[in-house]
């Protein structure tokens, strides 16, 4: 049975400012994903506590917000059979010296904060993610 689903993907300030946008969106295409929506936008300080509202109790939300809102961003929806879990093996791990070879974040990662994207880790938050930057 079809599964085709909808996940948010960002291509983070790191590997915007890389301009590495275009040769992401070729990686995420060529793995067969249709990019339904994108938009390259600059959070403020604020919007990224919002969406990283999650991580609100974590020691690193203050630094990651402060990042994720320190450039531009491209923001996407990625549709795919089973697009939630297909996105997130071509991240690999969050922490890009843990990231498998072929990964985006093991090709452009420079740490775990700069680890180039960020993906839905889940069905129900793919759609809160992509309501939070796609609300119309
Ligand atoms: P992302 O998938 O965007 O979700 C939250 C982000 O927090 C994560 O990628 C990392 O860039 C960042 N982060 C920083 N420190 C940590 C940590 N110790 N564990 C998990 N994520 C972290």
């Amino acid at each position: 049975m079809s599964n085709i689903q909808q996940t948010l993907s960002i291509i983070k300030p790191d590997a915007v400012e890389r301009n590495l946008d275009s040769e992401i969106k070729e990686i995420f295409i060529n793995k067969g994903f249709k990019i339904v929506k994108e938009k390259k936008i600059q959070l403020t300080k604020s919007e990224a506590e919002q969406f990283y509202k999650v991580h609100e109790t974590k020691p690193f939300y203050n630094d990651l917000c402060s990042y994720l809102s320190s450039g531009p961003i491209l923001v996407m929806i990625l549709e795919k059979e089973n697009a939630v879990l297909a996105n997130r093996e071509v991240m690999g791990a969050t922490n890009p010296k843990d990231a498998n070879e072929g990964t985006i974040r093991k090709k452009f990662g420079i740490s775990i904060d700069k680890n180039s994207v960020h993906g839905s880790d889940s069905i129900d938050n793919a759609t809160i993610e992509i309501n939070f930057f796609f609300k119309d």
